[in-house]
């Protein structure tokens, strides 16, 4: 069984989607089974998806994609982990119940935020729901700044909300938007020694080695 990862935040605009796409070619290019599923109506990952199958046509994708919404999402998302090693879910804004299922699917919840105690307030509801669905939670900062540093301000709030931030974070970058025009990630577009790629790959090595993130290949 690989690991389900679901990337929510009720306030619109955080990241989720951009965090999705870039993850889950990061995962991809760690040689993992990978697969995206679009549970948002709004549709905007299956959108990169569709730009990805024709911009890889045949098996330059390796990476899977549905969008499925409502009550089957945690079915399929089982059926997908089944076959990969990592099932990414973008989810959509607002706490519903459908960003609601998208928490229950998941092993491991990460919430974007910007680096701002308004946006740590602001996330408050969804890390509650995943709390309360028992789920572990990784805050990533998205949009950081250069010479930003995770603020004690920004980090105690988190801890008074019992959760803490990656230590890969991610700034606000270009190709991060480029790469997902073309149907890709930045581990696509960007050389290996941009800022970008650096950023998300070691989030996608932080993640890896979360201990909640068991992949059924390193069992
Ligand atoms: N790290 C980043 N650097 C630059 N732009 C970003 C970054 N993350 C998100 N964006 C931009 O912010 C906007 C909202 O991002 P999106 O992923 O759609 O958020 P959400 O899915 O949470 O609504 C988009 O225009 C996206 O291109
Ligand atoms: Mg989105």
């Amino acid at each position: 069984m690989g690991i389900i990862i679901t990337i929510a935040q009720q306030k619109g605009g955080a990241g989720k989607t951009t965090i999705a796409a870039q993850l889950a070619t990061a995962l991809a290019a760690e040689d993992l089974e990978v697969a995206t599923l679009d549970a948002d109506p709004q549709g905007s990952l299956s959108l990169w998806y569709a730009a990805r199958t024709a911009a890889l046509p045949g098996d330059r994708n390796t990476i899977i994609h549905a969008p499925v919404q409502g009550w089957r999402l945690k079915k399929e998302a089982e059926r997908y982990s089944s076959e990969c090693d990592v099932v990414v879910i973008d989810s959509p804004p607002h706490t519903d119940s459908e960003s609601t299922i998208a928490i229950r699917a998941a092993d491991l919840v990460l919430i974007p935020i910007q680096p701002s105690p308004l946006d740590v307030w602001a996330s408050r509801s969804t890390i509650k729901a995943a709390q309360e669905e028992g789920r572990e939670v990784l805050i990533i900062m998205n949009r950081v700044l250069p010479r930003t540093k995770l603020t004690g301000a920004i980090a105690s709030k988190l801890e008074e909300l019992g959760v803490s931030a990656a230590k890969a974070m991610l700034g606000s970058r270009v190709s991060y938007v480029s790469s997902l025009m073309e149907g890709k990630g930045v581990v696509e577009t960007e050389g290996k020694s941009s800022a970008a790629v650096k950023e998300i790959r070691a989030l996608a090595k932080e993640i890896l080695k979360h201990k909640s993130v068991k992949l059924a290949k390193a069992a």
